[in-house]
């Protein structure tokens, strides 16, 4: 079959290396993928935010699955738009994906369906947020309601912190808006949670614990992730029942109530405080470096699965997976993530040679006349998967050094929590 896959991240040079080795898949386009997935599917540079030109270029070449790896599509009802024209697409509608692309809807069904998560206020003017910043203990959490890759989130250790932030929130920093979400501050350990689902079943797709913080030990600015490792050290059988009965099954249960499904894989940011589960947020997609950090554990045909999602019969298909460790490094152009320069050449690329159990995914990188060069911030992944999270480790190193990338750097600290050295 034909398939096309939406971005060009990590993520989706991950998505597009496992679909490569279905024996059911004989053609990939990615759209606009980066310098890793050029290797392996057509890479095609037309714009998916115009759903029109994108369906039309679809049923020209016949391809006839699309798979989306960001949310931004999602949000925007690409999903409602390409199913008109029944074309297969993974992922879910625009209803199901407010579930990422508004944080008030997810709070207000936490609230209704007694989902364990912050304490939180709307409001929908500057005066009545910082009279109540004022009688609130801090920290507390500020967030923008909409969309805004990651960035509308702070964390406010004062009253001028916190109300600096509902200014910025309101004079529009993240896209227009007349409101506000105030949150308690969870002090915990994160969780990724991961489910794929068809919209009648669902199965879990892996746990993991990322970086977001630029520097090691955690510190500095948030990042889109730095590294990841998989599975999460405070999964077990428990806490896993915790999360599906307490979090994942209501909220699906509210978009039946809301008349819709998911569809797709759903992503819950959790805050684990003394082995209990509280959600911070949905994604509406994979995360990413969690995506390259848990593919390469996948020992059932991703495709297999999308086409199960599509065609509602995920219950048919067993995902099995390797028990490895698996453990992800992100190589980051020097600056991010702030101002960084563009076009460095990654000169050692083509030395790196990788063991069976080691992968490489790009995603900020393109290739010009058979050289390589960085244009975003994230350039690299690195993945390992050893029977121990520092052997991986080890192994990544190992590249990392040989590639000796001047223009970039990565945190030596991946994975400290469940690394003892
Ligand atoms: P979000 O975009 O909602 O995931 O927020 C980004 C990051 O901010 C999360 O990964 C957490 O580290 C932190 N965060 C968000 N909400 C809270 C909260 N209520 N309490 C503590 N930390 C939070
Ligand atoms: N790694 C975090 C995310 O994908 O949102």
């Amino acid at each position: 079959m034909i398939v096309g896959v939406i971005g060009s991240g990590g993520r989706e040079h991950a998505i597009c290396e496992l679909l490569k080795r279905s024996k059911k898949v004989n053609k990939i386009y990615c759209f606009p993928g980066n310098a890793g997935t050029f290797k392996i599917a057509d890479n095609v540079n037309i714009d998916t935010n115009n759903f029109e030109i994108f369906k039309d270029y679809i049923l020209k070449n016949k391809i006839e699955l699309v798979v989306v790896g960001p949310e931004k599509p999602l949000v925007d009802g690409l999903v409602d738009y390409l199913q008109k024209f029944k074309i297969k697409v993974f992922g879910p509608n625009k209803l199901a994906s407010q579930l990422e692309g508004s944080k008030i809807f997810t709070k207000k069904i936490c609230e209704k369906y007694n989902i364990p998560s912050a304490k939180f206020g709307v409001f929908h003017n500057i005066d009545d947020a910082n009279n109540f910043l004022k009688k609130s203990s801090h920290p507390i959490v500020i967030k923008a309601d909409n969309l805004a890759s990651g960035k509308g989130v702070y964390i406010c250790d004062s009253v001028e912190e916190s109300s600096k932030a509902v200014k910025e929130v309101f004079e529009g920093k993240f896209g227009k808006t007349n409101k506000v979400l105030i949150e308690e501050f969870l002090k915990g350990e994160e969780m990724s949670f991961f489910i794929i689902s068809d919209g009648i079943s669902i199965q879990n797709f892996g746990t993991a614990q990322d970086h977001k913080r630029v520097l090691e030990g955690d510190k500095g600015k948030n990042t889109g992730g730095m590294g990841a490792y998989s599975p999460s050290r405070l999964i077990g059988e428990q806490l896993e029942k915790k999360i599906l009965n307490k979090i994942i099954n209501p909220t699906l249960r509210a978009l039946k109530d809301l008349g819709t499904e998911y569809r797709g894989f759903l992503y819950a940011g959790l805050m684990i405080i003394d082995n209990e589960p509280y959600l911070i947020e949905y994604n509406v997609r994979m995360g990413d470096p969690e995506c390259q950090t848990i593919l390469p554990k996948l020992n059932t045909d991703l495709f297999e699965i999308f086409l199960a999602c599509c065609n509602q019969n995920l219950k048919e298909i067993k995902i099995n997976w390797n028990n490895k460790k698996s453990l992800c490094v992100v190589l980051c152009s020097k600056g991010y993530p702030e101002k960084y320069e563009k076009n460095v050449e990654i000169k050692n690329l083509n030395k790196i040679e990788l063991n069976s159990q080691d992968f490489m995914f790009h995603a900020g990188t393109i290739e010009k006349g058979g050289k390589f060069f960085s244009v975003g911030g994230r350039v690299l992944n690195f993945i390992s998967l050893s029977d121990e999270f520092l052997k991986a480790r080890e192994n990544i190193n190992k590249y990392l050094r040989k590639l000796n990338w001047t223009g970039g750097f990565y945190r030596k600290d991946i994975g400290y929590k469940v690394i003892n050295k």
